[in-house]
């Protein structure tokens, strides 16, 4: 059976874990990154922790020649596809970067992979794609919506994808919406490392932890939630890269093209700001200064997965814990005060 598995994006933070989990589960990687958000270091430290030099092709989706060079040389099952950019507030600032890496990438990577007869993708989505839910929790039908261009660019890929698979049933396309990804390999080799000023919670309050910010800003304490901050799902990186693993298991098992198959990858399970604060604190013995401060614009209060549509389909679900992923980001944070720039 063919299990060659081209890797986009696989030098960053859920692109890096997933390639371990792939190779534990007996594929073989090719990684195709242009590094605009990750390093070498990264990719070292992932050949380290599995044995053996990882194939590492440094490049652009939106580079056709590029691409369809490596589908020369290469024989593809199919392709993780975790190529784009993430930054909710540059998105707004730069849609036309955020839509020509998103969407213009996409549609590149497709039309090559279309043309070399290889039609398994396995994508990352988000959760972002619900918008404001109007219930909870959020299962695969519920409406989508998008308020920023990021959001906007994941959801006009599915989009895309949707359409494709309604055109042409060979294709299986596997569109993972990921809920919050936290937390870090267990060996404290690697994990999530912003370049700029953290948008998100769980590297902020690590950095607070560790000594590169002062405090803390928790953004509303006036939601409609149990203690007033928002609520959110969150799902170990280990977690959410075994479920492309069993995404792609479930291909391999298919006599029939999957079409548009959307899955969430979440616990289930809602936690507040203050929540994951305490438990960091806690589990870590780590004092967290913060302060409450005004709701940050285009956030929502509560948003959790129903994941049942993964276990039902793919027999996955998230087996750690908030404890986990609090240890785990901290192993890495204070073995790593710098991510990868740490001598
Ligand atoms: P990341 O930035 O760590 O990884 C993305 C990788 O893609 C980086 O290594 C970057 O260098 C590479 N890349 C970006 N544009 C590229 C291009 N044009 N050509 C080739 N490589 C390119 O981000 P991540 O957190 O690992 O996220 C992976 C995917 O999951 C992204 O598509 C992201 O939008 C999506 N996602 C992430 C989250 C999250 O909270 N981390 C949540 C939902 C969805
Ligand atoms: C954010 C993005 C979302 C993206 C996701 C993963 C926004 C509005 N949404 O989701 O599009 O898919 O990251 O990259 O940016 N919080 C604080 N203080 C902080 C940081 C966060 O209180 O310094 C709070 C937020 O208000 C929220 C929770 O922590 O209630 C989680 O925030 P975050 O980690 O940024 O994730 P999302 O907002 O869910």
């Amino acid at each position: 059976m063919k299990n060659k598995i081209l890797v986009t994006g696989g030098a960053g933070y859920i692109g890096t874990h997933t390639c371990i989990a792939l190779h534990e589960s007996g594929y073989e990687i090719v990684i195709y990154d242009n590094l605009s958000n990750s390093s070498y270091e990264a990719i070292n430290r992932v050949s380290n922790l599995i044995g053996q030099s990882i194939e590492f092709i440094e490049g652009d989706i939106r580079d056709a020649g590029k691409l369809k060079e490596i589908f020369n040389l290469h024989e593809f099952f199919g392709v993780i596809h975790f190529a784009g950019l993430k930054a909710v507030g540059e998105s707004v600032a730069k849609p036309l970067m955020y839509y020509d890496n998103n969407v213009s990438g996409t549609i590149t990577l497709l039309a090559v992979m279309a043309e070399f007869g290889v039609k398994n993708l396995v994508f990352s989505s988000s959760a972002t794609v619900y918008g404001d839910p109007e219930t909870l929790p959020i299962n695969e039908t519920s409406p989508r919506s998008a308020t920023n261009p990021y959001g906007q660019s994941k959801l006009t890929v599915e989009h895309v994808l949707e359409d494709l698979a309604a055109a042409d049933k060979e294709w299986s396309l596997i569109t993972l919406r990921y809920f919050n990804p936290v937390g870090a390999h267990e060996s404290g080799q690697i994990g999530e490392d912003p370049s700029d000023i953290p948008n998100n919670l769980m590297p902020f309050i690590s950095q607070v932890a560790v000594g590169r910010r002062d405090k803390l800003s928790i953004f509303g304490n006036d939601y409609p939630t149990i203690d007033g901050t928002g609520v959110r799902d969150y799902i170990h990186v280990t977690d959410l890269a075994q479920g492309h693993v069993a995404a792609l298991d479930h291909l391999q098992q298919q006599t029939h093209a999957a079409g548009f198959l959307p899955i969430n990858l979440g616990t289930g399970r809602g936690s507040s700001v203050l929540e994951l604060v305490n438990a960091f604190s806690k589990v870590n013995k780590i004092d967290i200064p913060y302060q409450f401060a005004a709701r940050r614009a285009g956030d929502i209060a509560s948003c959790y997965a129903s994941a049942d549509k993964a276990q039902e389909l793919l027999g996955w679900q998230a087996k750690l814990s908030i404890t986990n992923m609090c240890e785990d980001t901290w192993r890495w944070q204070s073995m790593n005060p710098d991510g990868y720039n740490t001598k």
